[in-house]
């Protein structure tokens, strides 16, 4: 039997996309370095079992595919990889496929790509475990005939919304995988904005984590509708038998992270594309994780007092902050990738990006559909510009003043909801203060600046003759 793919690497993510593609229609060839996983799962499928091949040798995985081959890489980012292709182009023919479906930094992926002895993909693959095994999103990159030589099969096994394929191809090289590092990035900020909010709910006003739970569920009815509000409420509403409380209230509160938002931040600051939000996102998950140093702050300083007085925030002023905040971050995701569509030389597909971040992924919501819609009027245009979403901005930015104000006042840090209100602000002010800094860098180095009177540059000031 000629299988219509392979795929190298049985991990949690590589298993579950090797059964989609199974349980999709196709017969797939599979290796694991350890050579027992690939049996053991091939004998673990059910009656997907059929259309699995299990592969002794990576010579044998490949002539188990049909030509020419398309084999999709899911080892673990970075070295790694580079290995696996090592050892697998000299395996392969000219016009065989190396598809790697990993989280790998999009730099490498460009420099894969440029060193290609043969076709070769770089795909973003983002829904976890459950996304890879009924439907991921998925963000090609590469030569588009590549491409289109197995979007057959990617769009197969993508999620759909409302039967649209949630796979698309973006550009080349590293394209993909850049558009998935934005997307990760904005994924970072989205869990710190709900993350930020439940610290109010938590400390400001009180609540017990089922009663958060509650407000995230109602929140999931409303314009907040998102995968990532939706299991907040259930994480939130977890019961744990051990502690015989909230799940939540046991959590250690350091959070984890594989470098992809990083990526994200720094990347931005190359292309200098301002995303504070993902920013402070980064930077709260790099505070969280130093815990003693935080303990001792609060031995040394006090906790902040943190307690609202009754009546100050409610639900619904900080379901406003979250629609604002929101919008803010994604706006500066989507301003970034426009950024580096002009900087890399891509034509990056703005609204096909929203359309495919619509099911499948982590940072799927019912607002992406609209910014598919604004991205599609006008696509570079920065999202809080587009009516739709200046109508809400209009609608709820003053919850988010309120609820940073308040955060400020109480101790209870929101540093992506007040990164965002900064950015908003600075976003309407057309008469900004850096007129300051160019008088401060033309004082100590005559750098010169543009006058706003007459237009004239490379100017001085009287310091210039000291
Ligand atoms: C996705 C996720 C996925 C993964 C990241 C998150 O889109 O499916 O983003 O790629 O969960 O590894 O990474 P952190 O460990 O950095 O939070």
């Amino acid at each position: 039997m000629s299988s219509d793919i392979g795929l190298i690497g049985l991990g949690t993510m590589g298993a579950a996309l090797a059964l989609n593609i199974a349980e999709t229609g196709f017969d797939i060839a599979v290796w694991n370095r350890t050579t027992s996983v690939a049996h053991d799962f091939a004998k673990g499928a059910g009656d997907l079992a059929s259309r699995i091949t299990p592969a002794e040798t990576l010579e044998d995985l490949v002539a188990a595919i049909s030509e020419p081959r398309a084999i999709i890489l899911m080892v673990p980012a970075g070295e790694a990889v580079d290995a696996q292709i090592e050892a697998l182009r000299p395996l392969m023919g000219p016009d065989d496929l190396i598809i790697d479906a990993g989280n790998a930094n999009f730099h490498d992926t460009n420099r894969r790509a440029r060193a290609a002895t043969g076709p070769f993909l770089g795909i973003g693959v983002s829904g976890g475990e459950e996304g890879a095994r009924h439907g991921p999103s998925i963000m090609g990159g590469g030569i588009r005939a590549h491409w289109d030589r197995v979007a057959h099969i990617l769009e197969a096994i993508s999620a759909k919304y409302n039967g649209t394929p949630c796979a698309t191809w973006m550009g080349e090289e590293g394209a993909g995988h850049f558009v998935k590092a934005v997307h990760n990035g904005i994924e970072y900020a989205d869990m710190q904005m709900i993350a930020e909010v439940y610290g109010i709910l938590r400390d400001g006003m009180n609540m017990r984590a089922a009663d958060i739970g509650a407000v995230f569920d109602r929140w999931n009815e409303g314009p907040l509708r998102s995968y990532l509000i939706e299991i907040s409420g259930k994480v939130a509403g977890a019961y744990d038998t051990a502690a015989n409380g909230p799940l939540l209230d046991v959590i250690v509160d350091a959070a984890g992270q594989k470098g992809t938002g990083r990526w994200t931040v720094i990347e931005a600051q190359h292309l200098a594309a301002p995303v504070p939000a993902i920013e402070a996102a980064v930077v709260a998950r790099n505070l969280s994780s130093q815990r003693d140093a935080r303990a001792a702050g609060e031995a040394l300083f006090g906790a902040a007092p943190k307690e609202l007085p009754e009546g100050t925030l409610s639900e619904t002023v900080l379901e406003q902050a979250m629609i604002a905040g929101k919008i803010l971050c994604y706006a500066q995701g989507f301003a970034m990738i426009s950024a580096a569509s002009d900087a890399f030389g891509w034509a990056l597909p703005l609204p096909d990006i929203a359309r495919v971040w619509r099911e499948g992924c982590i940072i799927r919501s019912d607002m992406l559909n609209d910014m598919a819609a604004a991205l599609t009027e006008d696509p570079d245009r920065n999202l809080m510009l587009a009516p739709h979403f200046a109508n809400l901005l209009k609608m709820n930015h003053d919850g988010l003043r309120e609820v940073v104000a308040q955060g400020a006042l109480y101790g209870l840090p929101v540093p992506a909801l007040s990164s965002g209100l900064a950015y908003f602000d600075a976003m309407r002010t057309h008469r900004g203060t850096a007129n300051m800094i160019q008088g401060q860098r033309d004082f100590f180095g005559l750098h010169g600046f543009e006058r706003l009177d007459d237009g004239s540059t490379g100017q001085h000031g009287p310091w210039a003759h000291d």
